[in-house]
């Protein structure tokens, strides 16, 4: 299927090295730990903490979410297998994309659960005009139009995550 350019590599790495300073200056001298969605963060992990200069950690937890068969509800299975121990750590979560929020307002609450100090979120995408559960985040890279992305991380059947730029997938 074609797929649209819609963010480029350097407008993608300018941003991430943005995002960097803010969230150095943000954490200096507290305890980072940056937790990391699978799969669709990976990228931007490792591009987003190569441009951070202070001390940090990184985690991995993987999200599934899951509909009922009869009903309409959505569980959300969370699967922390490399997640360290994140108790009285300072907790950034990193998600490839804000869509509906189920995801990431799940993920908040359960690192807090965990005994995080402090748990805020960065995404590299927010889509508008999708969210159904109220969820700010605190970092957020660019806000592109209602459309299904994919690359740098964000897949279409587990494909094109590693496009080294985010483009519109034309169905
Ligand atoms: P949420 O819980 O609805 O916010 O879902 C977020 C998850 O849905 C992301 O982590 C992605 O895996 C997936 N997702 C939502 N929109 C897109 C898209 O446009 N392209 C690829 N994956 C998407
Ligand atoms: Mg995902």
């Amino acid at each position: 299927m074609p797929v649209e350019p819609l963010l480029s590599e350097s407008e993608i790495r300018d941003r991430m090295a943005a995002l960097g300073r803010q969230i150095e200056d943000d954490y200096r001298d507290r305890p980072l730990t940056i937790v990391a969605v699978l799969t669709g963060s990976l990228i931007a992990l490792a591009d987003l903490i190569r441009q951070i200069r202070i001390p940090l950690r990184i985690a991995l937890v993987q999200a599934s979410s899951y509909r009922g068969a009869t009903t309409s509800a959505t569980t959300l299975v969370i699967n922390e297998a490399f997640a360290p121990d994140v108790t009285g750590r300072d907790v950034l979560l990193l998600d490839d994309i804000l869509d509906t929020g189920q995801t990431l307002a799940a993920l908040v609450r359960h690192i807090h659960d965990r005994g995080a100090r402090s748990v805020r979120t960065a995404v590299l995408l927010r889509k508008v005009g999708r969210q159904v559960v109220p969820i700010e985040p605190d970092y957020c890279g660019f806000v592109i139009p209602d459309a299904f992305v994919v690359g740098y991380g964000l897949d279409y059947d587990d494909d094109y995550r590693h496009l080294p730029y985010v483009g519109i997938l034309s169905q």
